[in-house]
């Protein structure tokens, strides 16, 4: 027990009411030792490689809880290969990215790369999804889309229920589907994102929630969010950004120094990225994409097909100008390599300065 215990911690058998999302299972396990609840992002993961990264995942864990994150995004089509929806690919499109690939001198990737290897189709969520179910993880965490088979699936096999939702428009649907907690993530976040800020979001969400606990997602960095985030009437916090500026999750070189000195303006909504709209650390992929003269980026899946070679490629050799992660507002707090314990750690003790302080002016204001 701690200052900061509240009713959903209790609940879900955490000392922290911080949340985690992270593509990397080092972060998850260290969120989980620092007393927080991790949740693994296995959008980008194959079928086999989440049951083996649950298994894993479980065994460090020793019995603490954690989730697993899926997106079910609506497609523009759903072709069973790439090399069936590259045939799709208009001429105008695959120019532009040869044309990157020569400006830009970026040799073939030769390692596997989730953007460079799969298509995003309803089976592959499919297969998702059963490995999902069929694993040991406590919470399912829906994003991007809410598939009420999905939640009553999850929900039967004992599991707690999460989703992302970025309007109050979208929590009747999750109250109908029998979501159990609701992650109000606004525009400020990381990754694919709505345009409601998370300062009205939350309360928005809260009010419509019929009495679910909300946890407030979007550029959270600092204590001072952490209690505003209370105030608004969340019962916790979730970060995704925060862990790309940590030793557990091995960001490569180039991104970490991206990530280390971006401030909150060095982000920018793209849909350079999917096909939809997502925030990311600017760089010159999400520029050249914007410049005059470019192609609309195509919608998902089809961005992907067109450009996931392109992005294995840069990935793997750090081709410096294009390089780039998904990164919210809140990389402004993120300026040093650091560890998941630290910063939770900082987000405990501001949070509870933030508290004092409020107290603290209020009874000054009204002694
Ligand atoms: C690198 C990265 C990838 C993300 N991918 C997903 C995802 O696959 N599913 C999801 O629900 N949220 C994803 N998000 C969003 C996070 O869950 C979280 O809502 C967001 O990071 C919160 O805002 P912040 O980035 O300011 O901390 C991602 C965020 C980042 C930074």
């Amino acid at each position: 027990m701690n200052s900061l215990t509240t009713a959903l911690c209790e609940r879900l058998g955490i000392q922290l009411p911080i949340f985690g999302f992270s593509h990397s299972i080092e972060v998850t396990v260290a969120l989980a030792e620092a007393g927080g609840f991790p949740v693994f992002g296995a959008a980008r993961e194959t079928p086999d490689k989440i049951s083996e990264d649950i298994a894993l995942i479980k065994q460090r864990l020793g019995g603490r809880p954690f989730g697993v994150d899926l997106m079910y995004p609506k497609l523009a089509g759903d072709e069973s290969s790439r090399e069936e929806a590259k045939r799709k690919l208009p001429a105008e499109h695959l120019a532009f990215v040869a044309k990157l690939k020569d400006k830009y001198a970026i040799p073939a990737a030769v390692k596997p790369n989730f953007f460079a290897d799969q298509i995003r189709n309803q089976a592959f969520f499919d297969a998702q999804t059963e490995a999902v179910l069929e694993s040991g993880v406590d919470a399912v965490v829906t994003a991007v889309g809410l598939p009420r088979q999905v939640v009553a699936a999850a929900k039967a096999r004992g599991k707690t229920t999460f989703a992302m939702v970025g309007s109050a428009r979208h929590v009747k649907a999750a109250r109908d589907a029998g979501i159990d907690i609701l992650v109000a993530q606004g525009y400020d976040a990381g990754g694919h994102t709505g345009p409601v800020g998370t300062y009205t979001l939350v309360p928005q969400v809260v009010e419509a929630s019929g009495g679910l606990p909300v946890l407030a997602a979007g550029g959270v960095g600092h204590g001072r969010q952490v209690a505003a985030a209370f105030a608004l009437g969340a019962q916790g916090v979730w970060l995704g950004t925060a862990w790309l500026a940590t030793r557990e999750y091995g960001t490569p070189p180039v991104l970490l120094r991206k990530i280390l000195a971006a401030r909150s303006e060095d982000t920018v909504i793209t849909r350079a990225h999917s096909g939809k709209p997502c925030r990311v650390v600017k760089s010159s992929w999400s520029d050249e994409w914007d410049a005059a003269g470019a192609p609309k980026p195509l919608p998902m899946p089809y961005q992907h097909v067109l450009t996931g070679e392109l992005l294995a490629a840069i990935e793997e050799h750090q081709v410096e100008p294009l390089v780039y992660e998904a990164a919210g507002q809140s990389v402004a707090w993120f300026n040093e390599l650091t560890t998941v314990r630290e910063i939770v750690a900082r987000l405990v003790s501001e949070t509870e300065a933030a508290l004092d302080e409020m107290n603290g002016n209020l009874k000054a204001h009204n002694p």
